[in-house]
């Protein structure tokens, strides 16, 4: 219902009529010229999207044959226009194709041609998300994303307003938001140190590896980073959390942050983020959601219900490039209140920041100085899709997930690892290794699909989150799995037999 209610009556402006006009004459020579590099770019996109039908997934190369195939070399004399459009071209298709329905590797997939079209323009305009002096109406792009996606995530009610900014991907949103909980959580850091004290950070043992990586970058220490078993649904174990904080307290340790994760990126879990909330509240520690992927599930009303407790984190980091489809990079912070990245990022800089409200001056508040324009793509894909359009996304890829769970479930020749709660599934194939069936499909072109562990065991990982996806698609890649697996010899610790969950 929320979603419904956000929904605003679309205006027309009126056209902005500039004062000063381009100097036309050298432009458009440059652009109706037959070797004009953005026009070739263009039609090189268009034949790359075509080609996708005959080539769903880029032949499989090794890296010596790629390099003597390809013309890779940068040589001391320039080469013409043509001939580095045409590399470009040979380049394009000989990379796997993620905008494929057969790429289920990671948690992209697909391409939004919207999404594409306004981040073409992106390099186009050239702007750096800085400071309204530079970017002008782009600014205030970011800042529309940000708050549409704080009031997805509860925020708004919030009567110390939320803010956020985009960050060059997840990992980097998940450092930003430990930055600022290590601070909070020990004032006398950024100037003095932490006196001698452990700073401990919580998450599960299913968290995105930036958490422990981002504690080495932060000085906190890779070993602070509690890892927290999980339940056999892949969710944190709470009464090993209340311990663990507990006794790092009585060790005299300074217990810092508790990260929750909203979609892990094996399983999908979803870390009960409304039980993390008092044990976090209890011990006046920060709590993070890393959304990176399940932050999606709050543009569905039918599955908000997974992040309930969302909205009283104190930060959260949500991907637009993974479930919503928009391309690489497109990734957020979000703080509950307002406050903290100024605080912890704001630097003075008078050869930059020349005046306007700091509300449009978003670099006061962000890790880099030249910042790309990722928010554009969001907000156009956003504007034609609507909120109903991501609703109905999330739905489509929620049904595919468990319609491939039941056809898993159903087939005495596979295994379903766990019970789906988002859009992954993991798998095993009777008596077969999931390493060597992955590796098959890859080298036979017919299928980029991952192999990762849960429960100690190596499984398949089909993530559903190309929204061109459908239960046809599903069926067949189960088919190429299966076809994969029966020319292949019985695997070492293959699983023989399990108790379908
Ligand atoms: C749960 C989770 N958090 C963070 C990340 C990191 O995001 P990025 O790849 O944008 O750095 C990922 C990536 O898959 C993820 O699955």
């Amino acid at each position: 219902m929320m979603i419904r209610q956000e929904i605003a009556p679309c205006q027309s402006p009126e056209p902005i009529v500039y004062a000063m006009q381009p100097k036309s004459d050298s432009i458009t020579r440059r652009l109706t010229s037959p070797t004009d590099p953005i026009t070739h770019a263009g039609e090189i996109a268009l034949r790359y999207t075509l080609g996708e039908t005959q080539t769903p997934v880029a032949a499989y190369q090794l890296p010596n044959e790629l390099e003597s195939q390809l013309d890779l070399t940068i040589c001391k004399e320039g080469e013409s226009t043509d001939q580095v459009m045409r590399a470009l071209e040979e380049l394009a298709n000989a990379t796997p194709r993620s905008t494929s329905t057969r790429f289920c590797n990671q948690l992209f997939s697909g391409s939004d041609p919207i999404a594409t079209a306004a981040d073409m323009l992106v390099p186009v305009i050239n702007t750096s998300l800085y400071t309204f002096k530079a970017a002008g109406p782009m600014a205030m792009i970011e800042r529309i994303i940000i708050a549409k996606m704080a009031g997805l995530l509860g925020f708004n009610g919030s009567p110390n307003k939320p803010e956020g900014i985009f960050t060059p991907g997840g990992s980097i949103s998940n450092l930003v938001a430990m930055l600022i909980a290590r601070n909070e959580t020990c004032p006398t850091l950024r100037n003095e140190g932490s006196q001698g004290k452990r700073i401990i950070c919580y998450a599960s043992a299913d968290a995105h590896y930036s958490i422990i990586k981002n504690a080495g970058i932060l000085g906190m220490g890779r070993q602070n980073v509690r890892q927290i078993p999980t339940d056999n649904t892949g969710a944190m174990n709470l009464s090993i959390l209340h311990q663990t904080v507990h006794d790092d307290l009585d060790a005299g340790h300074l217990p810092s942050m508790i990260i929750a994760t909203a979609g892990t990126t094996v399983r999908g879990a979803f870390d009960s983020i409304d039980q993390i909330i008092p044990i976090a509240r209890e011990f006046g520690v920060w709590v993070h959601v890393d959304a990176c992927f399940g932050g999606a599930a709050s543009l569905s009303p039918t599955h908000r219900h997974l992040l309930n407790g969302v909205e009283l984190a104190d930060s959260v980091a949500w991907n637009p490039h993974k479930v919503m489809g928009v391309p690489l990079s497109a990734a957020t912070l979000i703080t509950r209140k307002s406050g903290y990245l100024s605080k912890n990022f704001d630097e003075t800089a008078d050869y930059l920041f020349q005046g306007d409200d700091d509300a449009l001056n978003p670099g006061t508040r962000s890790i880099q100085c030249g910042r790309r324009n990722d928010a554009l793509k969001v907000w156009a894909a956003w504007k034609h899709h609507g909120d109903i359009g991501y609703r109905d996304r999330i739905d489509h890829l929620m049904s595919i997930a468990q319609y491939a769970a039941s056809g898993i479930k159903a087939h005495d020749a596979l295994i379903l690892s766990c019970k789906p709660t988002y859009v992954n599934v993991c798998f095993e194939v009777v008596g077969k290794s999931s390493r060597a069936i992955c590796d098959l499909l890859r080298e036979r072109n017919e299928l980029l699909v991952g192999h990762a562990e849960v429960d100690g065991r190596r499984v398949i990982r089909i993530p559903f989150v190309n929204g061109a996806i459908t239960t046809d698609d599903a069926d067949e890649m189960l088919e190429l799995i299966l076809n994969a697996a029966q020319t292949l010899p019985a695997g070492d610790n293959a699983i023989t037999s399990a108790p379908n969950c």
